[in-house]
């Protein structure tokens, strides 16, 4: 893969092997939003909330594949600086301002590593009196198996710093069509 050597050398770290290809993402995101679609009744005023920066292009192609009417936001909140270790300390640097009151919020994540971060959001959100809170991640690496349950899950990861397809590392590779390993 050609693109692979203009940008392995990037945050001074290498990229290791690809463990999910595009067209494997690809396939899962249709799939999931497929459920999604089917998921929820029809007069439910679903909001589709992506944690920024990660789930970007996660989150641009889910949407564009469930077919039923949404509403969409963001959240920012930042657990980790420049490191792959989470350093326990969660910051919501934008809160979106939409109502949450009797609406079915739907939290678009690009991997629960911890759970922390999601442990320590999703009850500020539900404090603002939504008809319920789901989560959707695109990797789950299930360690900690802390808080929250994830509703739809896209691949369970394996225990390496993964990054492409929005992840990064220390701000590096988010662009990447694939997700690999560092
Ligand atoms: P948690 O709070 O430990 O579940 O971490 C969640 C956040 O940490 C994710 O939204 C990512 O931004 C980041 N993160 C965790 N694991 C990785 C990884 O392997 N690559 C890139 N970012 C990661
Ligand atoms: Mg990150």
């Amino acid at each position: 893969m050609t693109q692979r050597s203009d940008v392995n050398q990037l945050g001074g770290r290498s990229i290791g092997r690809v463990v999910y290809d595009s067209e494997s993402i690809r396939l899962r995101v249709r799939q999931i939003a497929d459920e999604i679609t089917e998921a929820y009744p029809a007069d439910d005023d679903l909001l589709v909330l992506g944690f920024l920066k990660g789930s970007f292009l996660f989150m641009a192609d889910l949407v564009r594949e469930i077919r039923r009417p949404l509403q969409i936001d963001f959240l920012i909140a930042s657990s980790y600086a420049d490191s792959t270790e989470s350093s326990g300390e969660v910051r919501l640097l934008y809160d979106p301002p939409a109502e949450l009151t009797g609406r079915t919020v739907l939290i678009v994540e690009d991997i629960i590593d911890s759970g922390l971060t999601l442990e320590r959001l999703v009850p500020r959100l539900e404090a603002r009196g939504p008809k319920r809170v789901d989560v959707c991640t695109l990797l789950h690496k299930r360690l900690a198996g802390r808080g929250v349950e994830a509703r739809w899950v896209g691949f369970d990861a394996p225990n390496d710093f993964l990054v492409g397809y929005g992840l990064d590392y220390a701000e590096d590779f988010r662009h990447l069509p694939y997700i690999a390993s560092l």
